[in-house]
């Protein structure tokens, strides 16, 4: 497989709104990034992924664009953006922005001209149906609750919105919006971006009138015209979201002709938590095994055809210590950092959300009033007319809400944990004083020199970039344990996924003749990985030879 400069970068996510806030408003912007940058080159990331930034009205948190040529007031201005990408330049540093195509803001000067005359040139960028039968065009729904279908008062037709009803779908059919879409693109590209994180990228060959939306019949030859017209002989890094896709489809999206994307982001270790064929929010206990077949099978599917991308959390996803790991006392470092092994050893592009490195947690508020995302407070209406149990429905929130990941970056335990002077958009985790960047770049013990180790070690060994992958004993109930291997060097993992004592016996098959511990959360782990009593949350990295 040819080798790209993202097979061996790591990316960190920023949500600028809760990052750092230079100018003490309560919302995070980009001057604030900037005077992060030394603390992410500590850290080691390679790429920095920017959720979006351009102008928006907020009622998704700046997925609902306004204007994709300009910045957000709250975050500053082009000059500021400018100054992010060459500050973040002189650090080696590359930024890859957030792409939101599927849909713009209804506040986007398109959709205004849409609704305004039904004959202007801009109907068609969007996707408008007549009523049928005095009612909603079909039954699609829209991911943040009720019907996709939105009525315009004016015309009495309805338009499409996959997700709020300040969010209308583009017509992707319309060759004019994908031109300007195109242009856009390129407007970015020359201002020295490295690449695109494309939001709800599999949406956008949907045949609405099928009532089909993820992996449309016309999804890849979009996609392929996007690569030529854009960003197909740059070199840059594109990995799309794509909530439905199966490992064939991924090495589509991934194949290394290149004439797709670099990668895409899968989600099927993600559900693993929830009642099957019901939403996030109905709860189920983890199924340990399954993880790792899943993971397992996404490793050998992609192996030399495709490529992978690494992930635990992202904006729209609870914090995994809270999650998967162990959030209370002693264990949270531990259960962070054994998390963060079993990811950053396998085959892909790892990416780390912010606060990921510092091992940050959920978090509980009483009121729904301190909830601010759409989602969130979109299901919480909808469960109450539907008479659900409040309690059950704050229970969903505390596991699942988008706004676990979105409190403010814990700096420090000053107040509001550093953010900001202001008043935070959101409230500050109360955990802050005990978890935050000060406390953790202090500690050499801390997540965050775990994190650092683990980039640092696939910075210099390229079993952990190209090495096949191996999962041992995939149905041991509490052991994750797997080898990668490249030219006769193997790094073995073993780690025990919960807090009881485990016992680890080397399979026979596994030989080597010189063997070093290269990394553990524990400070006196087995030099050698024959037969290992596992600690809780012990996880511990060998290189064979
Ligand atoms: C996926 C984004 O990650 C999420 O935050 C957003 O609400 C939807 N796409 C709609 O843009």
């Amino acid at each position: 497989m040819k080798k790209k400069w993202w097979h061996n970068s790591v990316v960190y996510q920023i949500y600028p709104k809760s990052f750092c806030d230079s100018n003490n408003d309560g919302i995070g912007d980009l001057n604030g990034i900037i005077s992060k940058l030394d603390y992410l080159k500590n850290l080691g990331i390679d790429v920095i992924w920017l959720s979006p930034v351009y102008k928006s009205p907020n009622d998704d948190n700046g997925y609902d664009i306004s204007d994709y040529y300009d910045i957000m007031d709250e975050f500053g201005t082009m000059e500021d953006m400018d100054r992010l990408l060459k500050e973040a330049n002189n650090r080696n540093i590359k930024i890859l922005m957030d792409l939101v195509v599927n849909h713009t803001s209804s506040e986007h000067k398109w959709f205004k001209e849409a609704i305004k005359n039904k004959d202007s040139k801009y109907r068609d960028y969007y996707i408008f149906r007549k009523p049928l039968d005095g009612d909603v065009p079909n039954g699609l729904e829209s991911c943040f609750g009720g019907s996709a279908w939105e009525r315009d008062e004016t015309s009495n037709e309805y338009y499409l919105h996959l997700f709020s009803k300040k969010q209308p779908d583009l017509n992707w059919e319309n060759p004019n919006m994908r031109k300007e879409i195109y242009n856009m693109m390129n407007f970015w590209i020359n201002k020295g971006i490295a690449g695109f994180r494309m939001d709800v990228i599999d949406l956008i060959g949907k045949d609405i009138d099928k009532e089909i939306t993820g992996n449309g019949p016309k999804l890849h030859t979009l996609i392929k015209e996007m690569n030529r017209e854009t960003f197909g002989d740059k070199n840059l890094l594109t990995v799309g979201e794509t909530w439905g896709v199966t490992p064939d489809i991924a090495k589509l999206y991934s194949n290394p002709n290149g004439d797709e994307l670099s990668m895409v982001f899968q989600f099927e270790h993600i559900g693993l938590d929830e009642i099957k064929g019901k939403s996030k929010w109905d709860l189920a206990n983890l199924d340990f095994v399954e993880l790792k077949k899943v993971f397992s099978k996404w490793q050998a599917e992609l192996e030399g055809c495709g490529w992978n991308s690494l992930f635990w959390n992202n904006h729209d996803l609870p914090r995994i210590v809270s999650r998967w790991g162990n959030d209370k006392g002693e264990y949270r470092k531990l259960s962070a950092k054994m998390l963060a092994t079993i990811l950053h050893m396998q085959k892909g592009t790892p990416y780390i959300y912010q606060g990921e490195e510092i091992g940050m947690t959920n978090v509980k508020f009483d009121s729904i009033e301190d909830y601010k995302d759409i989602e969130t407070l979109n299901m919480y209406k909808e469960r109450i007319d539907k008479g659900y149990d409040r309690n059950d429905i704050m229970n969903s929130i505390y596991v699942k809400s988008r706004d676990n990941a979105r409190t403010p970056m814990q700096w420090s335990k000053e107040q509001n944990g550093g953010f900001t002077k202001g008043i935070p958009w959101i409230r500050v985790n109360e955990n802050y004083k005990d978890i935050n960047v000060d406390e953790a770049l202090r500690d050499k013990d801390s997540v965050f020199y775990h994190y650092k180790a683990l980039i640092n070690l696939r910075k210099e060994n390229d079993v952990i970039i190209y090495g096949t992958y191996n999962c041992i004993d995939i149905n041991h109930k509490a052991i994750y344990s797997y080898v990668r291997e490249l030219n006769g060097i193997k790094f073995l993992v073993v780690a025990n996924f919960y807090d009881k004592i485990e016992k680890f016996i080397l399979p026979q098959n596994i030989h080597y003749d010189k063997c070093q511990l290269i990394l553990s959360n524990y400070k006196d782990s087995n030099n050698i990985p024959n037969e290992i009593v596992l600690r809780p949350y012990e996880a511990l990295i060998y290189k064979l030879i």
